[in-house]
């Protein structure tokens, strides 16, 4: 039985594509059988940024709708061999996607990964609550500003009373993760700081990814930024990771970076 895990925020460019692209591929690289699906139909952002974008045949709007097998739909990763991408549809809207098409998708992928990763669109509208309505797990992907704040709040009241969990009684189990977070701006008051948000949200921390260029080049190259493992925010992609599957990492990247003495010389 794989775990599902959607990835959302209810505003848009916060980082969720990015996410799910890092968090899909970190925790293959842990060894676990991951599948990781694009809920943004008419957008399809995931496979460029997982570099699969020429191998599209099929899609998830195919698979549900009969015209393709399982098989025929998800894509395998190039570096990986225990991650799997479904691609959505660039040409149907954001109706396409019907509960019970999603559900019997989810269950034949239930049979044989371990973990099925939701890049949810932006908006709380039908397609992001598809994304989380069979979430068991919600990593609710923030910026440090008011807007962004704002949204996940929404987002989280979404997940607490219209997710199939809340419908039983449950809860969805949920993390936050603050992206694009530039400590610099934080100390000129410009954004709100790592305990403001983790103050306002009131949910669990699982990481603080910095405002990285190693991002833009990575989603540039196709290949998550988890792999470029000199990078600052590869590396705090892979604490997250770490952290979500039970490891005791201490926060990094919360501070401002002192200069060397090179740099102050010379720049840069
Ligand atoms: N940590 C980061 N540092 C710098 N740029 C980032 C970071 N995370 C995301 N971005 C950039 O922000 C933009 C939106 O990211 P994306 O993952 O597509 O967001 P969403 O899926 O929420 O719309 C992209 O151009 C991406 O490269
Ligand atoms: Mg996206």
């Amino acid at each position: 039985m794989a775990k599902i895990i959607v990835v959302t925020s209810g505003k848009g460019g916060v980082g969720k594509t990015t996410t799910s692209a890092a968090f899909a591929s970190a925790l293959a690289l842990k060894g676990h059988k991951t599948v990781v699906i694009d809920f943004d139909v008419g957008l399809r952002n995931l496979d460029l940024v997982m570099g699969c974008e020429r191998r599209v045949v099929y899609d998830f709007v195919n698979l549900i709708q009969g015209e393709s097998t399982l098989g025929q739909t998800l894509i395998k990763d190039k570096k990986l061999d225990n991650l799997y991408v479904l691609p959505a549809s660039q040409t149907r809207d954001k109706d396409a996607l019907s509960h019970e098409g999603v559900e019997k998708v989810l269950n034949e992928l239930s049979e044989s990964f371990d973990y099925i990763v939701c890049d949810s669109p932006a908006g709380i509208e039908h397609g992001a609550q598809m994304a989380l309505y069979f979430a068991e797990e919600a990593i609710i992907v923030t910026n440090p500003e008011v807007s962004s704040v704002r949204d996940s709040d929404r987002i989280i009241g979404i997940l607490q009373s219209k997710s199939r969990l809340a419908e039983q009684g449950k809860a969805v189990k949920e993390h936050l993760l603050l992206t694009r977070y530039n400590p610099e701006r934080v100390e000129r008051g410009e954004m709100l700081s790592v305990q403001d948000v983790e103050e306002i949200l009131a949910i669990p921390l699982l990481g603080v990814i910095p405002e990285s260029e190693a991002v833009l080049k990575a989603s540039n190259q196709g290949v998550p930024v988890v792999h470029d493992s000199e990078s600052d925010a590869g590396q705090a992609y892979d604490d997250a990771v770490s952290r979500y599957l039970g490891e005791d990492r201490p926060h990094r990247f919360l501070e401002k970076q002192k200069k060397s003495f090179l740099k102050r010389v010379f720049g840069g």
